[in-house]
């Protein structure tokens, strides 16, 4: 055990969610208590993200539960408690774990009792649990995504057990609410409406280590929105893999444009964001929905993956080049000063120069606002892996390094046409640089740098955006008078 002694348990353990949790924060508390006594300080912990914004809200809970239990946040990994939240979308993203890991045993072997904790995308995978069962013996707890709300209960297993704690599930059809969360911003939040995904793109892990696709009811979406808002939030981010398919396997059935209807009317929300959209399921009612709507930011973040039709096929993504250059003109068309953005990936088995080409063509007609390009990764046990003619490295970093000019220079042509307006800006941070400024994001997601200090923090002002430097405005506060 990691601990002298066991505390003697109160009651039965309930069997229900969320208050079997609490039960287990209720005990937890009380370790943190004895063992930050022993040491005659309050015991730290370190919470790192890897990945997607999914991943980030998940961290919140993280945090929620550690503070909740007694643990105080810092930002160093020489810390009493460290997780890595991890991500496994392309091979590189696992590398990064297994080198930080190392490096955490320094501060393990000066601190013995320091807890190290890993969960996220990459513990679903059998071949990386097995690897750290081996090698890295000193890892104290793993889980996975699907049990992360049980996080309580299994540091309390951690805590009393002197062995490697591994809780990993398959999948579960389980979605468990209110349980503590720490949001980093007190203005703006990410709100999960959906988890897991269905589409299994031929490329993509996450169907593997997110499981199958299921959508929160609506009430308890609104309920959280608006405790959220009743708490100083005026932006949320509505975050799932594929959201314009939530709501197809609830009960009661229920569509993404409808759940925004009803999110707008939530009072005091003054931004609605959502990630991420695919293509194949962008309804016209939710471009109806976004062109009335007052409150939806003019920005849609739409993966491309690929411009080739041939190569779309492959990926298993549901739509044609032509198809997808359709939706952007209906959307365009309904939304002019829309912001789009995308994922595109370079080298997926079987690409040509040809196929790599209409990639540019699709680039050179939509204009994006910015992309992210990605070299095609591996992942084992995807169908992709097993395709013939994978693309060799150095053709792969040629068209990679091609397509990334484009994008980046589309992107700076694009960056500025708002010079000149005025524009509401959520301010979100001080800025790094220069003390005189606070930094915040315009509907279509642009950053501006503002003059003013820390007391605009969390607040919407209208700025005008006297200059673009590149990728992002300067400009000052206009006071409405
Ligand atoms: N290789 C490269 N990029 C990938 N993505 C997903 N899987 C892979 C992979 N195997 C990219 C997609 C997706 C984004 C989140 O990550 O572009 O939209
Ligand atoms: Fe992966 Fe495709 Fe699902 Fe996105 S939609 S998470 S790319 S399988």
């Amino acid at each position: 055990m990691r601990l002298k002694e066991k505390i003697s348990r109160t009651g039965d353990i309930p069997v229900m969610e969320p208050q079997r949790q609490f039960y287990f924060m209720e005990l937890a508390k009380q370790y943190v208590e004895k063992l930050s006594e022993e040491k005659g300080r309050p015991l730290t912990f370190c919470v790192n993200t890897f990945g997607c914004q999914m991943n980030a809200r998940d961290s919140e809970k993280l945090c929620g539960i550690l503070e909740n239990i007694g643990y105080v946040e810092t930002d160093s990994e020489n810390a009493d408690f460290v997780i890595y939240n991890t991500c496994t979308v392309r091979e590189n993203a696992n590398n990064k774990v297994y080198g930080r890991l190392g490096y955490l045993s320094g501060f393990k072997k000066r601190n013995p009792d320091m807890l190290i904790a890993l969960c996220g995308c990459m513990m679903q995978e059998e071949t990386v649990v097995e690897k750290l069962k081996q090698s890295y013996r000193y890892v104290d707890l793993i889980f996975g995504t699907h049990n992360i709300y049980k996080f309580a209960e299994l540091i309390v297993q951690c805590l009393e057990s002197d062995s490697m704690v591994i809780d990993i599930w398959k999948d579960t059809d389980q979605i468990v609410e209110d349980l503590p969360v720490d949001r980093k911003y007190s203005f703006k939040s990410g709100v999960n409406i959906m988890f897991g995904c269905n589409n299994f793109c031929s490329y993509c892990i996450v169907p593997y280590v997110r499981g199958r696709e299921r959508s929160r009811k609506p009430q308890d979406i609104i309920r959280e929105i608006e405790k959220l808002v009743a708490d100083g939030v005026v932006e949320v981010m509505l975050l799932g893999q594929n959201v314009n398919s939530y709501g197809k396997n609830l009960e009661e059935p229920m569509s993404f444009a409808k759940l925004l209807q009803e999110v707008e009317k939530i009072e005091g929300l003054e931004r609605i964001r959502f990630m991420t959209s695919h293509p194949k399921d962008l309804s016209d009612e939710l471009i109806e929905v976004m062109k009335q709507s007052k409150k939806i930011c003019r920005h849609l973040h739409l993966p491309l993956q690929s411009g080739s039709s041939r190569i779309l096929q492959q990926m298993n993504r549901h739509y044609d080049k032509e198809q997808y250059l359709a939706l952007v003109q209906k959307l365009r068309a309904a939304i002019p000063d829309i912001a789009l953005t995308t994922d595109i990936i370079v080298g997926f088995p079987g690409e040509t120069e040809e196929d790599f080409l209409e990639t540019m063509d699709v680039v050179e007609k939509v204009r994006y606002d910015s992309a992210f390009t990605f070299i095609y990764s591996k992942r084992t046990g995807t169908p992709a892996a097993t395709m013939p003619d994978q693309v060799p490295e150095d053709i792969i970093k040629d068209r990679f390094d091609r397509l990334l000019a484009r994008v980046q220079q589309i992107s700076a042509e694009k960056a500025g046409a708002l010079t000149g307006q005025i524009c509401d800006v959520l301010i979100e941070e001080k800025n790094g640089q220069d003390e005189s400024l606070v930094t915040g994001r315009l509907s279509n997601n642009s950053v501006v740098h503002v003059k003013g200090d820390e007391s605009l923090i969390g607040k919407i002002v209208p700025v005008h955006l006297q200059e673009c430097k590149g990728f992002y405005y300067l400009g000052e506060v206009v006071n409405e008078s």
